[in-house]
């Protein structure tokens, strides 16, 4: 038995989603995949390029997340084998990817055949042990892919694009717990509610009018759309001065537009820099970043 899932980017709209905003992202493809078969005894999840394995009982979260899963779907004994081709916790929805592509692999061992909506209500489960609070905008695009307007408790509204949107994706190397971000701005929202309320407001401004750029084919609005959001961002207390540097020599490099990606305090950043790639990933060299050009919504 095996199952696939994507990762995913957000372009646009990442933290305000939590609160009802909707925020504009698309999946990365390969993300995850995952073979299930019958195991010996028990449910072991192994990791192949962590080298790890993982039991519900071992008090790890990711162990917790596949009992989690096998407990639903009433299986008891598994071997699964998990293949991630994204940054582990780089604001890329590997995690998300991972219990799409888990839950899906033991459903098929379970004999069960699940829709997608079933198959994003088992992997919501999941993210919820990773992150308290998870918009669901992650699992959403790890299970359908595509690119789309996404908002929490209405779900994903496609885009009709004439192809994939190239980006470029940095790593910063930074690692932050996703859960540890959201967290830090509610506390700013609990602090300070109208400044943060008044931000969370112009980052879903900042959205639905780089939506309407990007089914434009305005490249230039876009980015300027991903330059005014990481602003916003900044102000919301998730970037680190590594992801300003990768910003600042993507956009002298000639990108239109830079931002974080994801939940912040360092993780991947993306650039949008049609035809100025190559010399998008040389600045980022120079500063010890190896990135590459993915293809949003292939
Ligand atoms: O860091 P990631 O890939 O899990 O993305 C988090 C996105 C947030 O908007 C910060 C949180 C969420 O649940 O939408």
């Amino acid at each position: 038995m095996s199952a696939t899932a994507h990762g995913k980017v957000i372009l646009l709209g990442e933290h305000a989603v939590v609160y009802g905003q909707p925020c504009l992202a698309g999946s990365l493809h390969p993300g995850a995949s995952c073979d299930a078969e019958h195991g010996p005894g028990g449910v072991r999840l192994h990791v192949v390029p962590w080298d790890r394995s993982f039991t519900p009982d071992d008090g790890s979260e990711i162990g917790r997340a596949v009992g989690g899963l096998c407990a639903a779907l009433g299986v008891s004994d598994a071997a699964l084998t998990l293949t991630l081709s994204l940054p582990g916790g780089g604001g890329v929805g590997s995690s998300a990817a991972m219990g799409v592509a888990c839950a899906r692999a033991l459903a098929e061992l379970a004999g069960r055949s699940l829709d997608d909506h079933a198959v994003m209500e088992l992997a919501l489960g999941w993210e919820r042990v990773f992150h308290g609070n998870p918009s669901g905008v992650d699992h959403t695009l790890a299970a359908l892919g595509g690119v789309g307007v996404f908002v929490r408790g209405e779900g994903l509204r496609r885009l009709r694009l004439r192809g994939p949107v190239p980006l470029c994706l940095g790593d910063t190397g930074e690692r932050s717990a996703t859960r540890a971000m959201v967290e830090g701005v509610a506390v700013l929202r609990t602090r300070n509610p109208a400044m943060t309320d008044r931000t969370l407001d112009a980052i879903g401004v900042v959205v639905r009018n780089g939506a309407l750029a990007l089914e434009a084919g305005d490249a230039k609005g876009l980015g300027d759309f991903m330059n005014l959001n990481q602003n916003l961002l900044a102000s919301l207390l998730v970037s680190t001065e590594r992801i300003e540097d990768l910003c600042a020599a993507a956009r002298d490099a000639g990108a239109y537009g830079a931002k974080l990606t994801g939940g912040g305090g360092g993780g991947c950043v993306i650039a949008l820099a049609p035809g100025r790639e190559d010399a998008v990933l040389a600045a980022w060299k120079t500063l010890g970043v190896d990135g590459r050009v993915v293809q949003v919504g292939r």
